[in-house]
């Protein structure tokens, strides 16, 4: 009887120690990075449209988001590549990398992509993992 408690015993104590190393060691490969389409699936494979759209009472659309004397986007078919007609070096607009990354990332405390959508790189770009190649995802206006 008192052997058969000392076994008990000990096999809760190891149990103890086997959950003790799992909770201290953490991280496994879920937790440990957000990488949208290589770890995660991708909630936004067109990019920009498919973040800014209409969701349900709400319009997230990029044509919202602009500054208010920006000229008509109404011609461009393809986001973001289209934008880029302006936004070039020697362009009338700033080149569109750094517009698009000021937009999202300044102000990280209060910056919704930052704060709702991890601020992950992955929501705007792919990585090839057979070449190694980064692209941006595009998609047709929806507007
Ligand atoms: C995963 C979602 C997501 C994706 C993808 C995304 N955005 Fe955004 N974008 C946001 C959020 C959230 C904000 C900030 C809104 C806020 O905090 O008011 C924002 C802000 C903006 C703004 C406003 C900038 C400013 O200075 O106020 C523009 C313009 C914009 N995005 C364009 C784009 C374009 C173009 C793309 C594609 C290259 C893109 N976004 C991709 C979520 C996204
Ligand atoms: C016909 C030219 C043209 C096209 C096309 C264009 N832009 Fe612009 N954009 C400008 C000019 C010029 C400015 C600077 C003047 C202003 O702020 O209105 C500007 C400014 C901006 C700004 C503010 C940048 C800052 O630093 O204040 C954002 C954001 C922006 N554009 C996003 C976009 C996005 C996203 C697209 C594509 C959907 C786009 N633009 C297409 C010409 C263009
Ligand atoms: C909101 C969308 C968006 C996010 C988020 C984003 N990028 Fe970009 N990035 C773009 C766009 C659009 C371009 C321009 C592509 C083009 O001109 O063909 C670009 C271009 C680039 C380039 C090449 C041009 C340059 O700036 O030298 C690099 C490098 C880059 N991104 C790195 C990053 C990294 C690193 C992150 C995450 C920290 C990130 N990007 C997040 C939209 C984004």
């Amino acid at each position: 009887m008192k052997k058969a408690r000392t076994w008990v015993l000990l096999a809760l104590l190891a149990l103890g120690v086997v959950a003790a190393a799992v909770i201290l060691s953490g991280a496994t490969a879920a937790d440990s990075a957000y990488l949208p389409g290589l770890l995660q699936t991708d909630g936004f494979p067109k990019g920009c449209v498919d973040c800014h759209k209409v969701d349900g009472k709400n319009d997230y659309r990029i044509t919202k988001y602009l500054p208010k004397d920006h000229p008509d986007v109404g011609k461009l078919a393809t986001i973001p590549n289209d934008c880029a007609s302006c936004h070039k070096k020697g362009g009338a607009g700033p080149e569109l990398p750094a517009v698009m990354h000021l937009s999202h990332y300044q102000n990280t405390e209060k910056n919704g992509f930052v704060l709702y959508y991890k601020g992950a790189c992955l929501n705007c770009h792919t990585v090839d993992v057979k070449t190694g190649r980064v692209s941006v995802k595009s998609g047709a206006k929806n507007w």
